[in-house]
Protein backbone atom coordinates (compact mmCIF):
# COMPACT_ATOMS: atom_id res chain seq x y z
CA UNK A 1 0.00 0.00 0.00
CA UNK A 2 1.48 3.54 -0.73
CA UNK A 3 2.11 5.98 1.84
CA UNK A 4 -0.56 8.20 1.53
CA UNK A 5 -3.10 5.53 1.31
CA UNK A 6 -1.79 3.69 4.89
CA UNK A 7 -1.83 6.89 6.41
CA UNK A 8 -5.23 8.01 4.75
CA UNK A 9 -4.72 11.05 3.43
CA UNK A 10 -5.93 12.63 0.04
CA UNK A 11 -2.56 12.79 -2.17
CA UNK A 12 -4.91 14.74 -4.21
CA UNK A 13 -5.80 17.43 -1.78
CA UNK A 14 -1.90 18.02 -0.69
CA UNK A 15 -1.15 18.76 -4.20
CA UNK A 16 -3.91 20.62 -4.70
CA UNK A 17 -2.85 22.38 -1.79
CA UNK A 18 0.65 22.97 -3.28
CA UNK A 19 -0.88 24.17 -6.60
CA UNK A 20 -2.46 26.73 -4.52
CA UNK A 21 0.44 28.52 -3.61
CA UNK A 22 1.40 29.20 -7.30
CA UNK A 23 -2.41 29.62 -8.18
CA UNK A 24 -2.57 32.49 -5.42
CA UNK A 25 0.62 34.57 -6.33
CA UNK A 26 -0.55 37.28 -7.16
CA UNK A 27 3.02 38.84 -8.16
CA UNK A 28 3.62 36.12 -10.45
CA UNK A 29 1.05 35.41 -13.45
CA UNK A 30 -0.09 31.69 -13.84
CA UNK A 31 1.02 31.88 -17.52
CA UNK A 32 4.78 33.32 -16.83
CA UNK A 33 7.56 31.11 -17.24
CA UNK A 34 8.34 31.26 -13.55
CA UNK A 35 5.01 30.17 -12.58
CA UNK A 36 4.72 27.30 -15.54
CA UNK A 37 8.03 26.26 -14.46
CA UNK A 38 7.55 25.61 -9.95
CA UNK A 39 4.27 23.89 -11.35
CA UNK A 40 6.23 21.50 -13.55
CA UNK A 41 8.61 21.16 -11.29
CA UNK A 42 5.92 20.23 -8.57
CA UNK A 43 3.75 18.23 -10.79
CA UNK A 44 7.16 15.92 -11.76
CA UNK A 45 6.37 13.16 -8.99
CA UNK A 46 7.48 12.65 -5.57
CA UNK A 47 5.58 10.85 -2.97
CA UNK A 48 5.13 14.19 -0.84
CA UNK A 49 6.72 12.08 2.50
CA UNK A 50 7.17 15.57 3.99
CA UNK A 51 3.80 16.88 3.37
CA UNK A 52 2.10 13.65 5.14
CA UNK A 53 4.53 14.35 7.93
CA UNK A 54 3.28 17.23 8.98
CA UNK A 55 -0.13 16.22 8.37
CA UNK A 56 0.76 13.69 11.39
CA UNK A 57 1.92 15.72 13.39
CA UNK A 58 -1.16 17.39 13.26
CA UNK A 59 -2.86 14.57 14.62
CA UNK A 60 -1.09 14.94 17.93
CA UNK A 61 -3.11 17.72 18.55
CA UNK A 62 -6.51 19.07 18.16
CA UNK A 63 -6.36 21.37 15.04
CA UNK A 64 -8.33 24.45 15.05
CA UNK A 65 -7.65 25.89 11.95
CA UNK A 66 -7.11 22.95 9.28
CA UNK A 67 -5.99 25.57 6.03
CA UNK A 68 -2.88 26.39 8.24
CA UNK A 69 -1.86 22.63 8.71
CA UNK A 70 -2.70 22.39 5.29
CA UNK A 71 -0.90 25.36 4.04
CA UNK A 72 2.67 24.44 6.18
CA UNK A 73 2.87 20.68 4.81
CA UNK A 74 2.47 22.44 1.08
CA UNK A 75 5.06 24.82 2.15
CA UNK A 76 7.17 21.48 3.17
CA UNK A 77 6.62 20.25 -0.27
CA UNK A 78 8.15 23.85 -1.33
CA UNK A 79 11.26 23.53 0.66
CA UNK A 80 11.95 20.37 -0.55
CA UNK A 81 11.17 20.74 -4.37
CA UNK A 82 13.21 24.07 -4.25
CA UNK A 83 16.32 22.21 -2.83
CA UNK A 84 16.20 19.95 -5.05
CA UNK A 85 16.18 21.97 -8.06
CA UNK A 86 19.81 23.44 -6.20
CA UNK A 87 20.82 20.15 -5.17
CA UNK A 88 20.78 18.91 -9.06
CA UNK A 89 22.58 22.27 -10.06
CA UNK A 90 25.56 21.22 -7.44
CA UNK A 91 26.10 17.48 -8.13
CA UNK A 92 25.84 18.35 -12.15
CA UNK A 93 23.02 15.69 -12.38
CA UNK A 94 21.04 16.06 -15.25
CA UNK A 95 18.05 13.50 -14.23
CA UNK A 96 15.56 14.51 -11.21
CA UNK A 97 12.66 11.11 -11.36
CA UNK A 98 13.66 10.40 -14.35
CA UNK A 99 12.87 13.60 -16.09
CA UNK A 100 15.47 16.25 -17.38
CA UNK A 101 16.67 17.94 -14.41
CA UNK A 102 15.32 21.45 -14.09
CA UNK A 103 18.81 23.71 -14.84
CA UNK A 104 19.03 21.11 -18.38
CA UNK A 105 15.51 22.34 -19.33
CA UNK A 106 15.42 25.96 -18.42
CA UNK A 107 19.40 26.45 -17.75
CA UNK A 108 21.28 26.86 -14.40
CA UNK A 109 20.65 30.65 -14.00
CA UNK A 110 16.99 30.33 -14.36
CA UNK A 111 16.96 27.26 -12.72
CA UNK A 112 18.73 29.22 -9.68
CA UNK A 113 15.81 31.87 -9.53
CA UNK A 114 13.34 29.49 -9.99
CA UNK A 115 15.02 27.83 -6.92
CA UNK A 116 15.77 31.13 -4.92
CA UNK A 117 12.24 32.43 -5.50
CA UNK A 118 10.38 28.79 -4.32
CA UNK A 119 12.66 29.47 -1.10
CA UNK A 120 11.61 33.05 -0.43
CA UNK A 121 7.68 32.41 -1.29
CA UNK A 122 7.55 29.59 1.54
CA UNK A 123 8.85 32.45 4.25
CA UNK A 124 6.31 34.82 2.47
CA UNK A 125 3.95 32.87 2.81
CA UNK A 126 5.12 31.85 6.80
CA UNK A 127 5.14 35.27 7.87
CA UNK A 128 1.16 35.51 7.68
CA UNK A 129 1.52 32.86 10.94
CA UNK A 130 3.90 35.61 12.36
CA UNK A 131 2.65 36.12 16.07
CA UNK A 132 5.13 34.91 18.82
CA UNK A 133 3.23 31.93 20.04
CA UNK A 134 3.42 30.47 16.21
CA UNK A 135 7.27 30.89 15.98
CA UNK A 136 7.44 27.14 15.21
CA UNK A 137 6.29 28.30 11.46
CA UNK A 138 9.66 29.76 11.45
CA UNK A 139 11.43 26.76 12.10
CA UNK A 140 10.27 25.53 8.62
CA UNK A 141 11.06 28.48 6.52
CA UNK A 142 14.47 30.34 8.20
CA UNK A 143 15.57 27.40 10.59
CA UNK A 144 15.23 24.43 8.30
CA UNK A 145 16.12 25.66 5.21
CA UNK A 146 19.58 27.00 6.46
CA UNK A 147 19.88 23.56 7.92
CA UNK A 148 19.52 22.47 4.26
CA UNK A 149 22.45 24.72 3.29
CA UNK A 150 24.38 23.51 6.15
CA UNK A 151 24.21 19.98 5.63
CA UNK A 152 25.07 20.66 1.47
CA UNK A 153 27.91 22.58 2.23
CA UNK A 154 29.05 20.18 4.61
CA UNK A 155 29.29 17.39 2.22
CA UNK A 156 30.49 19.97 -0.38
CA UNK A 157 33.62 21.00 1.78
CA UNK A 158 34.40 17.07 2.34
CA UNK A 159 34.66 16.13 -1.21
CA UNK A 160 37.21 13.52 -1.34
CA UNK A 161 37.73 13.78 2.76
CA UNK A 162 38.73 10.05 4.11
CA UNK A 163 39.71 11.62 7.23
CA UNK A 164 35.86 12.55 7.79
CA UNK A 165 34.45 10.82 10.81
CA UNK A 166 31.26 8.55 11.44
CA UNK A 167 29.80 11.42 14.17
CA UNK A 168 30.85 14.17 11.12
CA UNK A 169 28.26 12.03 8.77
CA UNK A 170 25.54 12.08 10.99
CA UNK A 171 25.92 15.10 11.19
CA UNK A 172 25.77 16.70 7.45
CA UNK A 173 23.13 14.07 7.56
CA UNK A 174 20.70 15.27 9.85
CA UNK A 175 21.42 18.79 8.42
CA UNK A 176 20.68 17.86 5.08
CA UNK A 177 17.82 15.30 5.28
CA UNK A 178 17.05 14.40 9.02
CA UNK A 179 15.60 17.95 10.44
CA UNK A 180 13.31 19.09 7.20
CA UNK A 181 11.61 15.72 8.23
CA UNK A 182 12.18 16.36 11.71
CA UNK A 183 10.55 19.83 11.87
CA UNK A 184 7.52 18.61 9.92
CA UNK A 185 6.11 16.08 12.20
CA UNK A 186 7.11 19.29 14.75
CA UNK A 187 5.20 21.71 13.46
CA UNK A 188 2.39 19.88 12.33
CA UNK A 189 1.96 19.30 16.19
CA UNK A 190 2.25 22.21 17.24
CA UNK A 191 -0.05 24.37 15.15
CA UNK A 192 -2.72 21.87 16.25
CA UNK A 193 -1.84 22.60 19.31
CA UNK A 194 -0.13 19.92 21.07
CA UNK A 195 2.30 20.40 23.68
CA UNK A 196 5.74 20.72 23.63
CA UNK A 197 7.22 17.57 24.79
CA UNK A 198 4.86 15.76 22.18
CA UNK A 199 6.12 17.80 19.90
CA UNK A 200 9.67 17.22 21.02
CA UNK A 201 9.41 13.36 20.61
CA UNK A 202 7.98 13.57 17.66
CA UNK A 203 10.78 15.84 16.24
CA UNK A 204 13.40 13.15 17.64
CA UNK A 205 11.30 10.56 16.05
CA UNK A 206 11.70 12.24 12.47
CA UNK A 207 15.14 12.99 13.14
CA UNK A 208 16.32 8.93 13.99
CA UNK A 209 14.05 8.49 10.58
CA UNK A 210 15.64 11.04 8.86
CA UNK A 211 19.27 9.48 9.14
CA UNK A 212 18.30 5.99 8.94
CA UNK A 213 16.55 7.15 5.74
CA UNK A 214 20.03 8.82 4.02
CA UNK A 215 21.61 5.92 5.51
CA UNK A 216 19.89 3.92 3.59
CA UNK A 217 19.93 6.37 0.99
CA UNK A 218 23.77 5.84 0.55
CA UNK A 219 23.56 1.64 0.65
CA UNK A 220 21.47 1.82 -2.58
CA UNK A 221 23.64 4.04 -4.08
CA UNK A 222 26.12 0.60 -4.00
CA UNK A 223 23.55 -2.28 -3.87
CA UNK A 224 20.87 -1.22 -6.82
CA UNK A 225 21.41 -1.54 -10.22
CA UNK A 226 22.34 1.40 -12.63
CA UNK A 227 18.91 0.75 -14.88
CA UNK A 228 17.17 1.48 -11.21
CA UNK A 229 19.25 4.42 -10.32
CA UNK A 230 19.49 5.71 -13.28
CA UNK A 231 23.04 6.75 -12.58
CA UNK A 232 26.29 3.80 -12.34
CA UNK A 233 26.35 1.88 -9.02
CA UNK A 234 28.88 3.75 -6.68
CA UNK A 235 28.04 7.33 -8.37
CA UNK A 236 28.58 8.56 -4.82
CA UNK A 237 32.06 7.95 -4.17
CA UNK A 238 33.15 8.99 -8.14
CA UNK A 239 31.64 12.24 -7.24
CA UNK A 240 34.00 12.11 -3.81
CA UNK A 241 30.81 12.19 -1.30
CA UNK A 242 32.52 9.74 1.51
CA UNK A 243 29.19 8.09 3.33
CA UNK A 244 28.88 5.80 5.61
CA UNK A 245 29.89 2.50 3.58
CA UNK A 246 32.95 4.02 2.64
CA UNK A 247 33.56 5.41 5.80
CA UNK A 248 32.81 1.78 7.33
CA UNK A 249 35.33 0.19 4.49
CA UNK A 250 38.25 2.43 5.51
CA UNK A 251 38.10 0.76 8.22
CA UNK A 252 39.20 -2.54 6.97
CA UNK A 253 43.07 -2.32 6.04
CA UNK A 254 43.16 -3.81 3.08
CA UNK A 255 40.75 -1.69 1.14
CA UNK A 256 41.38 1.47 2.74
CA UNK A 257 44.53 2.48 0.79
CA UNK A 258 42.47 1.49 -2.69
CA UNK A 259 39.67 3.87 -1.72
CA UNK A 260 42.18 6.81 -0.50
CA UNK A 261 43.54 6.52 -3.55
CA UNK A 262 40.13 7.91 -5.39
CA UNK A 263 40.63 11.54 -6.06
CA UNK A 264 39.21 13.50 -8.52
CA UNK A 265 41.69 12.40 -10.97
CA UNK A 266 40.94 8.99 -11.03
CA UNK A 267 39.50 7.68 -14.24
CA UNK A 268 36.30 5.63 -13.74
CA UNK A 269 37.38 2.78 -14.79
CA UNK A 270 40.33 2.88 -12.05
CA UNK A 271 37.36 3.25 -9.53
CA UNK A 272 34.88 0.34 -10.41
CA UNK A 273 37.04 -2.01 -8.92
CA UNK A 274 37.02 0.02 -6.14
CA UNK A 275 33.07 -0.21 -5.64
CA UNK A 276 33.02 -3.85 -6.13
CA UNK A 277 35.41 -4.28 -2.88
CA UNK A 278 32.91 -2.08 -1.11
CA UNK A 279 30.33 -4.37 -2.35
CA UNK A 280 31.89 -7.33 -1.39
CA UNK A 281 33.18 -6.04 1.77
CA UNK A 282 31.41 -6.25 5.55
CA UNK A 283 31.03 -2.14 4.92
CA UNK A 284 27.57 -2.64 3.63
CA UNK A 285 25.91 -4.87 6.35
CA UNK A 286 27.48 -2.62 9.38
CA UNK A 287 26.14 0.29 7.61
CA UNK A 288 22.66 -1.08 7.62
CA UNK A 289 23.16 -2.47 10.76
CA UNK A 290 23.75 1.27 12.26
CA UNK A 291 20.51 2.44 9.84
CA UNK A 292 18.60 -0.37 11.65
CA UNK A 293 19.72 1.15 15.39
CA UNK A 294 18.44 4.28 14.60
CA UNK A 295 14.93 2.72 13.14
CA UNK A 296 15.01 0.71 16.99
CA UNK A 297 15.25 4.39 18.71
CA UNK A 298 12.47 5.37 16.62
CA UNK A 299 10.52 2.69 17.43
CA UNK A 300 11.36 3.40 20.69
CA UNK A 301 10.23 7.34 20.47
CA UNK A 302 6.88 5.48 19.50
CA UNK A 303 5.99 3.44 22.34
CA UNK A 304 6.61 6.72 24.60
CA UNK A 305 3.61 8.34 22.44
CA UNK A 306 1.54 5.21 22.43
CA UNK A 307 -1.39 6.74 24.56
CA UNK A 308 -2.08 8.63 21.39
CA UNK A 309 -4.10 7.09 18.72
CA UNK A 310 -1.85 8.33 16.20
CA UNK A 311 1.24 6.50 17.06
CA UNK A 312 0.02 4.39 14.62
CA UNK A 313 0.61 6.73 11.82
CA UNK A 314 4.54 6.64 13.20
CA UNK A 315 4.68 3.39 13.14
CA UNK A 316 3.48 3.36 9.38
CA UNK A 317 5.68 5.72 8.42
CA UNK A 318 8.81 3.71 10.21
CA UNK A 319 7.64 0.49 8.09
CA UNK A 320 7.48 2.82 5.43
CA UNK A 321 11.17 3.98 6.21
CA UNK A 322 12.77 0.69 6.93
CA UNK A 323 10.69 -1.61 5.04
CA UNK A 324 10.79 -3.85 8.44
CA UNK A 325 7.59 -4.70 10.36
CA UNK A 326 7.29 -3.20 14.11
C1 LIG B 1 19.50 15.64 -2.02
O1 LIG B 1 20.76 15.11 -1.86
C2 LIG B 1 19.51 17.06 -1.49
C3 LIG B 1 19.10 17.46 -0.26
C4 LIG B 1 18.51 16.50 0.68
C5 LIG B 1 19.18 18.89 0.21
C6 LIG B 1 19.76 19.89 -0.74
C7 LIG B 1 19.85 21.27 -0.16
C8 LIG B 1 20.39 22.33 -0.77
C9 LIG B 1 20.98 22.24 -2.14
C10 LIG B 1 20.42 23.66 -0.07
C11 LIG B 1 19.58 24.70 -0.81
C12 LIG B 1 18.20 24.73 -0.27
C13 LIG B 1 17.19 25.62 -0.60
C14 LIG B 1 15.85 25.46 -0.02
C15 LIG B 1 17.37 26.74 -1.54
P1 LIG B 1 21.41 13.94 -2.75
O2 LIG B 1 22.18 14.59 -3.84
O3 LIG B 1 22.16 13.07 -1.81
O4 LIG B 1 20.18 13.13 -3.29
P2 LIG B 1 19.65 12.89 -4.77
O5 LIG B 1 20.18 11.56 -5.18
O6 LIG B 1 18.13 12.92 -4.63
O7 LIG B 1 20.14 14.00 -5.63
MG1 LIG C 1 21.82 15.12 -5.73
Amino acid sequence: MKLDEALGISLRAVDREIQNIVKYDSDVPRSSMLAQSIIGQLRSGGKRVRPLMVIVGSRFGKPQDKRKIWQLAAAAEFIHAASLIHDDIIDNSPLRRGQPALHVTLGVNEALHVGNYMSARVVELISTYSAERERYAYDLSSLVTTQLCIGEYQQLTHLYDYGVTIEEYIEKSKNKTAQLMAACLRIGALAAGADDVTADLLYSFGEKLGISFQIRDDILDFTQSSEKLGKPAGSDLRHGQVTLPVLFALQNEALAPMIRAVSADTSPHLIDPVITAIQQSDALAKTEQLSNRYLDEAADIIDQLSEYPAHKDLQVLLRYFGGRDH
